[in-house]
């Protein structure tokens, strides 16, 4: 019997240990629990919109709980209120986090050019890929408002112990040093839902910045 609580409570660990959490804006299920399985992309099993949490117009907060010593973050924005595609990219230049714990990122903006009004539904894409590939998926809704703000003070704080990176394309260092060899291709490579390119990309890498200057 005890043993048996054992092997479960070591189970749960493990399975902890291998998943992420959405804790802001609220995933939309506990996708820590069946059936859903943060393996299925896109949103881990979790067909159906839920509660929509309110992001500013221009771009929101997302925190995160990561259980793992590091990841490489996405996140993916959908518009619409049933969302199957999520090919607005938050993270062109996608995190490379070290440390387990909360990581608030106040801010991701909403690249130029995507229309959004007061009352837009969308959903967020959060993708979590460990160093050999694997790759984790977890959802949340939100609908865009004007009087929606960012997260701050004790609501966004950091807790991970390492430091985070966006990774960057080295076609653009390639291109101010002289050598194109890598070619034309735009640097912000990365798009919605596509980690399958990720092998590609970090073959590519040549640099990473420190992503507080950016967000
Ligand atoms: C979500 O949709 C997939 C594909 O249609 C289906 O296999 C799965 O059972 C659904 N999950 C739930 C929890 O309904
Ligand atoms: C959705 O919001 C309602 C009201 O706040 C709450 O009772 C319910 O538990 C929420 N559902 C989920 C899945 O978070
Ligand atoms: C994203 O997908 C939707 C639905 O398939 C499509 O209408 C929209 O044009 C796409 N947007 C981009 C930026 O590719
Ligand atoms: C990610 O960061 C770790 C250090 O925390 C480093 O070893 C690794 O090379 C980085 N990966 C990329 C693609 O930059
Ligand atoms: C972080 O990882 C360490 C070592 O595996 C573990 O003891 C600790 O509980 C983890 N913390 C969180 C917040 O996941
Ligand atoms: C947004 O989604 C909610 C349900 O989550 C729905 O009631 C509402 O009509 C949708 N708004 C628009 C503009 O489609
Ligand atoms: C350009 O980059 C390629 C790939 O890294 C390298 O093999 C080549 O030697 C470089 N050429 C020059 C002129 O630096
Ligand atoms: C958490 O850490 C990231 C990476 O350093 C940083 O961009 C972000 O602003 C930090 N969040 C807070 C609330 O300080």
């Amino acid at each position: 019997m005890l043993a048996n609580t054992l092997l479960a409570v070591a189970a749960l660990t493990s399975a902890a240990q291998a998943h992420f959490g959405v804790d802001y804006p609220p995933m939309r299920v506990d996708s820590f629990e069946d059936p859903y399985n943060q393996y299925l992309r896109p949103c881990a099993g979790a067909n159906t919109t839920n509660n929509r949490t309110e992001w500013p117009l221009d771009g929101g907060s997302v925190v995160l709980e990561l259980h793992h010593p590091t990841d490489y973050i996405f996140v993916n924005l959908g518009l619409g209120s049933d969302v199957t595609t999520f090919n607005i990219s938050l993270t062109p230049n996608f995190f490379n986090n070290t440390g387990n714990g909360t990581l608030c990122l106040p801010k991701f903006p909403i690249p130029a050019g995507v229309q959004i009004q007061d009352g837009t539904n969308a959903s967020i894409q959060v993708v979590t890929v460990n160093h050999a590939g694997n790759a984790l998926y977890n959802c949340a809704d939100i609908v865009f408002r004007t009087s929606a703000t960012i997260l701050s003070g004790d609501a966004c704080m950091n807790t991970t112990s390492g430091p985070l990176f966006a990774v960057q394309d080295q076609t653009e260092l390639l291109k101010s040093t002289g050598n194109n060899t890598a070619g034309d291709k735009p640097s912000s490579a990365v798009h919605g839902s596509s980690v399958h390119i990720l092998t590609a990309s970090l073959t590519v890498i040549l640099a990473m910045v420190v992503a507080s200057g950016l967000l």
